[in-house]
């Protein structure tokens, strides 16, 4: 019988920490639904101890998740695992997870511990988390750079203290896939009562090797593994979570083993990751890229139209790229954009579902086909519903090719109306610097992209920004048919976030 992988998703936590990928708590409880949906086991909901934020976004996820477990990470300190504990506590099925280098240059450098010391650590602080919850996972930060033997005398002394899963990260992406599969065979044969924990892997790309890392630790005998949506996370990112999912998918007869994740979930998870952290995947990124199902050569559309399985492994709906082409119009009823969203594997509440429906009807006034993409950036639209302290009122551009491009911005803050002017470096530059006006502040835009949200030259402008107000730093986006207006607007959306 096959074996059952349990997936550990870290995109809460590990993949929140890389830079530009920080998520407000509306955008963390997206994300974790998301997660539920595709049928994950365990999602790691953040690290409680870091900021208050993290402490309140791992509560409330624990509190309305229901099929899966959720932890939060903790050194292993007894007050990071009493807020570990205080946190996920709501949860239905909670899990602290504890860890604690083990390598001789963080024992050495960073923590300035003995071989002993860190033994005695283990036991304790393991046995400190497993008086709070049944359901202990022990990390050994740095374990592919560890001495073998001692590892295993550590991860013995978590096991007998109550670990219930103990995992093995390579931390900084060192290892090969033949020496990850050395190390979980080692620790299968000397580890004393290993059969009484889960053997997890978490492995880093910095070699770009993670996910071969992780599913040659499965083949050895890992029964959990720990990876993020899009293979986010610390510098070049964890083990990407559909690469993973969809090997074990298409190759269930080389690995002979499989997991409970939904995969046609996975196209809907991957956009709404891009969408939320403004990170795009490359077009050829395996599974999620835009060309991941695009057949080019001539000599490989000729095979596919002949017979699929001649260049094709996997399919696009098998990861829940839509394929029903219906497109929606100024035309279609309330029924027809429920049919399409539910198809799309949304499932909105009848709030969400009635203001998606009324902007809908604005987007099909000014656009005559309403296609998948532009549905998808209509239900973004709800993750940019911050508070609106300021809101556009009106904006007027003067700009040309031999002339300096000026706007002037109204916004409403307070019931007021504020208006300025300024010229800039084109359209976009003079409204930001009008809006910089209005607030009193500079403000320092760090990144701006735009992309169509779909074809035609009346395709909706998806713009994200990432911008800094006194040393923090947000993303803020939106989308309209007029891409100087998407523009002001994901910029005041990035200001709302931050004034609120
Ligand atoms: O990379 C790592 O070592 C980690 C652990 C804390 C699990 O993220
Ligand atoms: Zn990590």
């Amino acid at each position: 019988m096959a074996t059952r992988i349990k997936i550990f998703d870290t995109t809460l936590r590990d993949g929140e920490q890389s830079p530009g990928c920080s998520m407000n708590l509306q955008e963390k409880l997206e994300v974790a639904q998301q997660l539920e949906k595709l049928k994950i086991d365990v999602i790691e909901a953040g690290f409680a101890i870091a900021s208050p934020g993290d402490f309140v976004s791992v509560s409330e996820i624990a509190k309305v998740i229901k099929n899966a477990t959720v932890a939060s990470l903790c050194r292993a300190v007894e007050k990071d695992i009493d807020r570990a504990y205080e946190a996920v506590k709501y949860a239905v099925s909670p899990r602290i997870h504890t860890f604690l280098a083990t390598s001789p240059i963080h024992m050495k450098y960073k923590l300035k511990m003995t071989e002993d010391e860190i033994l005695e650590r283990t036991g304790h602080m393991v046995a400190y988390a497993k008086k709070y919850c049944p359901d202990v996972e022990f990390s050994a930060e740095d374990a592919s750079r560890s001495d073998k033997p001692f590892l295993a005398k550590v991860f013995a002394r978590a096991i007998k203290n109550g670990a219930t899963v103990i995992n093995v990260p390579d931390t900084v992406g060192y290892s090969s896939p033949e020496e990850m599969a050395e190390f979980i065979t080692y620790l299968k044969n000397n580890v004393d009562d290993i059969e009484k924990a889960e053997i997890s892997v978490h492995c880093h790309n910095d070699l770009g090797l993670a996910v071969s890392n992780t599913l040659a630790s499965i083949k050895a005998g890992a029964t959990q593994v720990e990876c993020t949506i899009n293979g986010i996370g610390e510098r070049a990112g964890n083990a990407s979570l559909e690469e993973v999912v969809m090997n074990l998918h298409t190759r269930k007869d080389y690995y002979d083993a499989e997991c409970a994740v939904d995969t046609k979930q996975i196209h809907r998870a991957s956009r709404l990751i891009q969408t939320i952290t403004g990170v795009p995947v490359a077009p050829s990124k395996a599974i999620v890229g835009d060309n991941a199902f695009a057949h080019e050569a001539g000599i490989h559309q000729h095979g596919v139209l002949m017979e699929r399985s001649t260049y094709e492994i996997m399919t696009p709906q098998d990861i829940g790229i839509p394929q029903n082409k219906i497109v929606l119009g100024k035309h279609s009823g309330r029924h027809a954009f429920d049919d399409r969203l539910t198809e799309l594997g949304y499932s909105l509440t009848k709030q969400e579902l009635d203001d998606a429906f009324e902007r809908f009807k604005d987007l099909a006034d000014k656009k005559k086909i309403i296609s998948d993409g532009d549905l998808d950036a209509l239900i973004a639209m709800k993750l940019e519903t911050a508070e609106q302290h300021f809101k556009l009122e009106n904006f007027v551009i003067n700009s040309g090719s031999k002339i300096t491009a000026t706007s002037t911005v109204s916004l409403i803050a307070n019931d007021e109306i504020i208006e300025k002017v300024s010229g800039g470096d084109g359209p976009v530059d003079a409204s930001y610097k009008a809006i910089n006006i209005i607030l009193g502040k500079h403000i320092e835009l760090e990144d701006y992209s735009i992309r169509a949200a779909t074809e035609g030259e009346d395709a909706l402008g998806e713009v994200i920004v990432k911008i800094n107000m006194d040393g923090r730093k947000t993303i803020g986006r939106a989308s309209s048919t007029d891409i100087i207006e998407a523009s002001i607007l994901a910029y005041l959306n990035g200001v709302n976030k931050l004034w609120a």
